[in-house]
């Protein structure tokens, strides 16, 4: 199946990061959300992202161009959806909402559409469950923020994902510039399972007062080389988003070592939620 075009429900930073990807890469591409507000800052913020990369001579100003032309957005599924032959779910890290979409886009859709999701974290079997009568069709297609940096797609098949859904996404990646790499449906994947407990032992060091965020931050920076320290990187991801993913990585392994940071949940119910609110370990 040639894909040509695609739908992304969804504008938030992962739904604008990945609408960003396929527009350079050369792919029509819908991007829907039901709040027409989050759709001018997504394409706000796509464009300053081009201009980045025109800056630095990656891309010239008329890629750019072409790349936002062929960018529409939508605020309702249907208008978006219909004609795509991929459409790429990254809504919020919430089930019932995500099930919700996936009922309507089993309707809107042709049946030859694949539904992938971004999720992090949720079973994809689970999601594909929610329309049986397309799960051969729904497969995970997990980015890494910033989309147009990480090199990654976390590629993971449900129980019933078709080997040829599998291929199309597989090669589809790799078109995007992107390395696929391929891992079987479990609570929060590899990359999350790995990632989530060292973020929320990070915070577990600042909560029992055994180092300041800074410091916490400096040991993983400059003794584990990695690009941004732990707490750093959990105010970028979204401290909402990673209480999300430990909830579900606790839920799904039914064990206590997942259990979120009291620390965590506390900064989540103030609002200080990182990069995006202004506030999370850091001030922005
Ligand atoms: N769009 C386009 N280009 C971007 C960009 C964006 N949004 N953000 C950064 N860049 C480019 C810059 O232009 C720069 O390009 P250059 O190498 O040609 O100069 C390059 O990326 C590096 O950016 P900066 O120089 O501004 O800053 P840093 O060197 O500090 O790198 C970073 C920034 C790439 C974000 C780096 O700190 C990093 O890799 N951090 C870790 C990110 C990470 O772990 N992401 C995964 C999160 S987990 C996730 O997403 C999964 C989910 O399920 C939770």
């Amino acid at each position: 199946m040639e894909i040509t075009k695609v739908a992304v429900i969804g504008a938030g930073t992962m739904g604008n990061g990945i609408a960003h990807v396929f527009a350079q890469s050369g792919f029509k591409v819908n991007l829907i959300d039901v709040n027409q507000g989050s759709l001018d800052r997504a394409l706000a913020t796509i464009d300053k992202n081009l201009s980045r990369m025109v800056a630095k001579d990656k891309i010239s100003e008329s890629d750019k161009d072409a790349a936002l032309s062929r960018i529409q957005t939508f605020t309702d599924i249907k208008s978006g959806a219909d004609s795509v032959q991929l459409v790429v779910e990254a809504v919020n890290e919430n089930f019932d909402l995500k099930t919700k979409i996936f009922k309507e886009l089993a309707e809107v859709t042709s049946e030859e559409t694949i539904l992938a999701s971004n999720t992090s974290s949720i079973s994809i079997t689970k999601l594909a469950g929610v329309v049986k009568e397309r799960s051969e069709k729904v497969i995970g297609m997990h980015f890494f923020n910033p989309v147009p940096v990480m090199k990654l797609v976390e590629v993971v098949n449900g129980l019933d994902t078709s080997d040829e859904t599998y291929e199309v996404i597989e090669n589809l990646s790799k078109k995007l510039g992107k390395t696929p790499v391929y891992v079987n449906d479990a609570p929060g994947f590899v990359s999350n399972r790995v990632l989530m407990p060292m973020i929320n032992e990070a915070i577990f060091c600042v909560y029992e007062g055994v180092a300041t965020p800074e410091n916490v931050d400096e040991v993983m920076k400059l003794g584990m080389a990695h690009p941004m320290g732990p707490l750093r990187l959990a105010d970028f991801i979204g401290l909402d988003v990673c209480l999300d993913i430990l909830r579900v990585l606790y839920d799904g392994f039914a064990d206590p070592k997942y259990r979120p940071c009291p620390l965590l949940v506390k900064m989540v119910d103030a609002g200080k939620l990182g990069d995006k609110t202004g506030e999370g370990f850091y001030k922005y």
